[in-house]
């Protein structure tokens, strides 16, 4: 889908970097994208494309934008700062969507104004890669033209799914958010594990990660559920069954930690949010 309006990226780092790059490849800045970045020299090769015009501050964006999408993607400590400017680009015909972990649909309300059209994004690093997943959810001005907008930009680093309620969106970030770094920490645990078994720590950790991203490769392409896949590994009395014994055991395996891991998570991204 192709948007006349221009786009309004702030903050264009690791996240708004990887969105742009997606947006500029996929056709979804047919308007242009105007940016709002204090160091465009690290934007690289994206500050030199003539679709894109990178201001230092929102100050010197023309009086007269009217973006289709403001896209707010600075940190979290960063965004009483950057929405300040912004409150003139609030508009029916404009919607708000942020990435920023813990930025609750009530704070941009707070910030931008009650009727303020609002999306409430959190995605996870594999974006990095175009392979992350982000959960959102809107706020009751956006419209559902605004919301199929946002979904197709959300959708330039990975996946996408709508969340019917914003406290569903600690949990996400909990699960998913955070996901990323459970996952290389089980990297990191499989190959420590392996050099105790006796394999050296290289040669470890070399199957390791293969093993961890060749799996999630597996489980993306096949339509079985992953316990499917897991049982399609697992031989009867083999070996696989004799880890998978220790590992699903219901009060010391990983189902308990990750229950506490999770909870724990959620519970800290409510006390952020505030
Ligand atoms: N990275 C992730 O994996 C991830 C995952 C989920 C959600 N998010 C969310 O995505 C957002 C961006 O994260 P990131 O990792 O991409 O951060 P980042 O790499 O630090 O990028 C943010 C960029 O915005 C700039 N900036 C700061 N204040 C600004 C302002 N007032 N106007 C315009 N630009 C400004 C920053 O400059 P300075 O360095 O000078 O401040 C920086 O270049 C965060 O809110 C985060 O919660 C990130």
């Amino acid at each position: 889908m192709t948007h006349a309006a221009p786009l309004l990226l702030i903050g264009c780092g690791k996240m708004g970097g990887a969105m742009l790059a997606g947006w500029l490849n996929g056709g979804q800045a047919a308007g242009g994208v105007h940016v709002v970045e204090p160091h465009a020299e690290a934007m690289g090769a994206l500050a030199a494309r003539s679709d894109v015009t990178v201001h230092a501050t929102a100050d010197a964006v023309p009086a007269d934008l009217a973006p289709s999408v403001v896209v707010l993607a600075v940190k979290p400590q960063s965004m009483d700062e950057a929405l300040a400017p912004l409150a003139r680009f609030v508009a029916p015909s404009t919607c708000f969507l942020s990435i920023a972990a813990g930025k609750t649909i009530g704070y941009f309300e707070t910030h931008l104004g009650a009727g303020a059209a609002i999306v409430r994004a959190m995605p996870n690093t594999p974006a990095a890669v175009g392979r992350g997943i982000t959960a959102y959810v809107a706020n009751a001005h956006v419209t559902p033209a605004q919301k199929t907008h946002a979904h197709g930009l959300l959708e330039s680093v990975g996946e996408v799914i709508e969340a019917e309620r914003e406290d569903w969106l600690d949990p996400v970030t909990a699960l998913s958010g955070g996901g990323p770094a459970y996952v290389f920490l089980l990297i990191e645990t499989l190959a420590a594990a392996g050099e105790k078994a006796g394999l050296p720590a290289d040669f470890a950790m070399k199957l390791a990660r293969a093993t961890v991203s060749g799996s999630g490769e597996l489980a993306r392409q096949a339509s079985e559920p992953a316990s499917q896949l897991r049982i399609n590994v697992t031989s009867p009395g083999g070996t696989t069954a004799e880890a998978l014994r220790v590992l699903m055991d219901e009060t010391t395996g990983i189902q308990p930690i990750f229950d506490k891991a999770i909870a724990a998570a959620t519970a800290r991204s409510k006390e952020l949010a505030g």
